[in-house]
């Protein structure tokens, strides 16, 4: 049989299949020469990023490659909503909110993903996990400094994590200058005074590297937005986005307490904590308190044709 004569026109009995083939042909036009091109693995550094991962097991236990893994990437999604938060503050300085909307919706998505990814590390087994956590000794996600970052740069200030920080000075410098930064929330505010809201006086010029602490006055104004949101679309839409990232943020610290619960039960944290009983109050953190008490304000609106007596 010719080489170039298909098997069913050669009177095979295979049927002919016009969806599915051993071996694509490699066109004409493919790069294949990078001895002078820039290739995709320089271009991304993929020599550094995946000549990074160590464990440190002894002999090597094959599950801390999935714990390396899973703290590596989550950094690297940490990177960028550092990025774009960052990004989305700077617009909102610059009274430019619709890009920051923008911004935020991305910061969502990487959120989900960031959420979505522990039901990867839930593959491994307290058994599993035992058999190299001795190695991590003290090291624990506490000491994330971008998860610190991306915490100051929403509002949750606590100049006590700097400490933490204190064995690496350009971290420390980095950390200690967000701390000191308006939050988003604290630059949402200012626009929205600039915009003609009465917000109040003490929130626009205060100490920022102290957490905002939830404000009647504000709880009153997000009130009117509220209650009228087709009179304040633009305000009452970042409100909901603000929502939106605070909802995903407490999603993703929900779903490393119950992954934390299931691989270490009630043991103390590699980084010196009581483990799960410590995580579990970052639940009751809120970024935006009075985003919050405002849904506890907003009136039903009665059926029509309904009167009280
Ligand atoms: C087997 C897997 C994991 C276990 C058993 C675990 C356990 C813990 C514990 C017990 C703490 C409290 C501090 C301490 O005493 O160490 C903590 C904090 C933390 N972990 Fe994990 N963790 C795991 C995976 C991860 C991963 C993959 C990340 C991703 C970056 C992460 C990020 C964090 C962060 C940011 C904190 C600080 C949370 C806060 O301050 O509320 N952890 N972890």
């Amino acid at each position: 049989m010719s080489d170039d004569v298909a098997p069913d026109q050669a009177g095979s009995d295979q049927p002919a299949s016009r969806h599915t083939a051993a071996q694509r042909e490699i066109e004409e036009g493919i790069e294949r020469d990078f001895t002078r091109n820039l290739s995709y693995g320089e271009y991304l550094e993929l020599g550094k990023v995946l000549s990074a991962q160590h464990p440190r097991s002894v002999p090597t236990r094959h599950d801390e490659m999935l714990f390396i893994i899973q703290h590596q990437t989550s950094e690297l999604w940490l990177k960028l909503m550092l990025h774009e938060l960052q990004s989305a503050r700077e617009l909102i300085r610059k009274d430019d909110p619709r890009p920051a909307l923008k911004r935020l919706a991305r910061v969502k998505h990487i959120q989900v993903t960031l959420t979505e990814q522990w039901s990867v590390l839930a593959t491994l087994t307290p058994s599993e996990y035992a058999e190299f956590r001795s190695f991590l000794a003290t090291g624990s996600g506490f000491q994330s400094w971008q998860y610190r970052a991306v915490e100051f740069i929403l509002g949750n200030k606590n100049a006590e994590m700097l400490r933490v920080f204190e064995h690496d000075p350009a971290v420390h410098a980095e950390l200690s200058g967000l701390l000191g930064e308006p939050s988003l929330y604290d630059e949402v505010l200012a626009w929205l005074s600039r915009q003609g809201y009465a917000v109040p006086a003490e929130l626009l010029d205060r100490d920022w590297s102290r957490p905002h602490l939830e404000n009647d006055a504000l709880t009153d104004l997000f009130g009117q937005i509220y209650a009228a949101p087709h009179d304040h679309w633009g305000v009452y839409e970042l409100c909901e986005e603000l929502i939106d990232v605070e909802d995903n943020f407490q999603f993703w610290r929900f779903r490393h307490l119950k992954t934390v619960e299931r691989i270490i039960g009630s043991k103390r944290g590699t980084g010196g904590s009581s483990g799960v009983p410590f995580l579990r109050r970052a639940l009751d953190l809120t970024f935006f308190p009075e985003l919050y008490a405002v849904r506890s304000r907003i009136q039903d609106v009665e059926p029509e044709g309904y009167h009280h007596d």
